[in-house]
């Protein structure tokens, strides 16, 4: 079963996507990241590119992630902080510890895609 199945689904990654950026936009680090953003359409994008990375269907229109954070200059701080506050919302989820680490691993390998290279 893949992780997307075990997890339960596009419903359950909405859910859970939705959850992090109410966190995201409260967090004094990475919140100002998003001031200007169109939320309904990041949320969306956000869902469906999680949903591909997680063996789900490859729905995901949006850009590149190196071409859709080039701008921001991410740091591996405000990195870590994304990470850190998706690991909060899938316990709170009560997402199984096992699936959460997978999500997790397989989120924090596209740091080199996210972080702005110097
Ligand atoms: C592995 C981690 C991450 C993934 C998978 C991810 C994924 C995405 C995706 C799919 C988009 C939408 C692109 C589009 O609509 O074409 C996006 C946009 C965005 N991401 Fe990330 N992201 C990650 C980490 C971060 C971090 C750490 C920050 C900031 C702290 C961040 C801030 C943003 C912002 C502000 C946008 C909107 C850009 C704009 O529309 O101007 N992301 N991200």
């Amino acid at each position: 079963m893949t992780l997307y199945r075990r997890l339960g689904g596009a419903d359950a990654v909405a859910r859970v996507v939705d959850l992090l950026y109410d966190r995201a936009l409260a967090d004094e680090l990475v919140g100002p990241l998003f001031a200007g953003v169109d939320m309904a359409r990041l949320r969306a994008h956000q869902t469906d590119f999680l949903i591909a990375a997680i063996g789900g269907p490859e729905r995901y229109e949006g850009a590149g992630l190196r071409a859709a954070h080039s701008h921001l200059r991410v740091d591996d701080a405000r990195f870590d902080r994304m990470v850190q506050l998706l690991a909060e919302v899938l316990a709170d989820a009560g997402i199984d510890p096992a699936l959460a680490d997978d999500v997790l691993g397989r989120v924090s390998r596209l740091r080199v895609a996210v972080v702005a290279s110097v």
